[in-house]
């Protein structure tokens, strides 16, 4: 596939679409690879023949060695995490030096964010989110606040970050005695890390937003690697069970810091059934055998977490709203792989709502949640198919189901992938 221009790769369902393998595709003709969002809630899996890379907060571009790689504003960074996973690179026998940048403006995840994201979790009962506990939430959350927030950059600031740690950690610690009856977290401790944070991140500190103009006018080629899912985003997505930041399409100009009008291309990333992980609505959800076989066959289980994911159909109606949202150019059908062996395929075309066809996808979770699916059903095909090469050799069922989804889509499907290695990828070059 040849990649016209700047690229941007965005999840159009519930994330763990298998982005970091299109992302890894694609970072083969990119100078630039920019995350733009989230943090380590995050889980991308990039197999490169018998190494497997899972990244949280690292772009994916990184295991190519002359792509620059950036982590931009929009994500909050848990230094920690960032640590294991430089050290997880090494193991792996990548070089990252002088390859790698972040943001001062990207906001800092401290440990009371994550003790807080599990005592409001644990607090909030049957409203739960279902979140990853990494603390992104309350970051996000002191980022909208602004007086309670600390950014890169301000680790670098050596007096003035020891007083601003110290106030912090003093309400925090007020506020989570106060409602969850919690210690709180040890301020030296905090100021400790805060300094520790500064040397670890120093190496790649810089002006994201500069680097990224100064790429553009170099004419170098830009691709952005979306987290998440355009169904968890804040705005867009099924609230409140989303994530905090904004994850569909719309949100690469301020995540990245770089002008809408740079992104030439829009690549959507989707299943070919749909997963989700937490809670929240999701009418074409199997928790019965067929979820079951959908979770053993694709290994559904969470890059992050480890958490079994929700298995279902997959959902035309919800994937057309994304990428109709995102202006999506084409689209990548991940995992069909997974697919075989079933007689019958259930496609959801459609929601009914008190007995009415939905004209338009609902993200009011008050009415997602007592949506009734509308299917059609598909011929399945029974051969295993993770080893073909052309889309032409696929099984006639299997091709016709990625044709009757690029129909309800709207959307070209440029790119089927049949297992997670490279080489299992079918480029449909006609539609590139
Ligand atoms: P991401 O968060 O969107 O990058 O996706 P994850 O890495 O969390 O989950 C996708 C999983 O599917 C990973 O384990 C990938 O290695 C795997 N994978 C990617 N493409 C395929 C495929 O076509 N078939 C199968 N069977 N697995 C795939
Ligand atoms: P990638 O980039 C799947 C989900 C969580 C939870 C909700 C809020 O690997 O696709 P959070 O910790 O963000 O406050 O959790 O969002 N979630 C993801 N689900 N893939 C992800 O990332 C996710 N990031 C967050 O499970 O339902
Ligand atoms: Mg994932």
């Amino acid at each position: 596939m040849k990649l016209r221009g700047n690229t941007c790769v965005v999840g159009l369902q519930w994330g763990d679409e298998a982005k970091g393998k299109i992302t890894d595709l694609l970072s083969e003709q990119s100078d630039v690879v920019v995350r733009f969002l989230g943090g380590s809630n995050a889980g991308h899996t990039v197999v490169v023949g018998d190494r497997t890379f899972k990244l949280h907060l690292i772009p994916s571009g990184i295991v190519h060695e002359d792509v620059l790689c950036v982590i931009a504003g929009g994500v909050v960074l848990d230094p920690e995490v960032f640590e294991q996973e430089l050290q997880n690179l090494c193991d792996g026998g990548v070089r990252f030096e002088g390859r790698l940048r972040i943001s001062q403006t990207a906001h800092v995840v401290f440990p009371y964010h994550k003790l807080e994201d599990q005592l409001r979790e644990t607090d909030s009962g049957k409203g739960k989110i279902g979140t990853t506990a990494r603390g992104i939430g309350p970051c996000y959350c002191d980022k909208a606040g602004r007086t309670q927030a600390i950014r890169v950059g301000n680790l670098f600031h050596a007096d003035a970050i020891e007083q601003q740690v110290r106030r912090i950690v003093d309400y925090k610690n007020r506020l989570l005695t106060a409602m969850y009856g919690s210690a709180g977290v040890p301020v030296e401790q905090m100021v400790a890390k805060a300094r520790r944070y500064a040397e670890i991140l120093r190496p790649f500190v810089c002006d994201t937003t500069a680097l990224l103009q100064e790429a553009i006018a170099d004419g170098r080629r830009l691709l952005f690697e979306g987290a998440q899912g355009t169904l968890l985003d804040i705005d867009h997505g099924t609230f409140p069970y989303v994530t905090s930041s904004n994850a569909s399409a719309c949100g690469v100009s301020a995540g990245a810091g770089v002008p809408a009008k740079v992104i030439d291309t829009i690549v959507g990333v989707a299943k070919a059934y749909t997963t989700r992980v937490g809670t929240g609505p999701f009418p074409s959800e199997q928790d019965n055998d067929i979820g079951n076989r959908i979770r053993e066959r694709g290994h559904e289980y969470g890059t992050t977490t480890g958490r079994p994911r929700r298995c279902g159909w997959f959902d035309a109606f919800a994937t057309r709203y994304s990428i109709k949202l995102g202006g999506v150019d084409k689209v990548a059908l991940m995992l069909l792989d997974v697919l075989s062996g079933f007689q019958t395929l259930k496609i959801c075309t459609g929601y009914r709502y008190k007995g009415q066809l939905l004209k338009s996808f609902p993200t009011d979770a008050e009415v997602m949640k007592d949506v009734e699916p509308v299917y059609e059903d598909h011929p399945g095909w029974a051969e295993e198919i993770d080893g073909v090469r052309e889309f032409a050799d696929l099984p006639a069922n299997a091709r016709s189901y990625v044709k009757r989804l690029e129909t309800l889509l709207e959307t070209p499907i440029a790119i089927v992938s049949v297992g997670p290695e490279r080489t299992q990828t079918l480029f449909r070059e006609e539609l590139i």
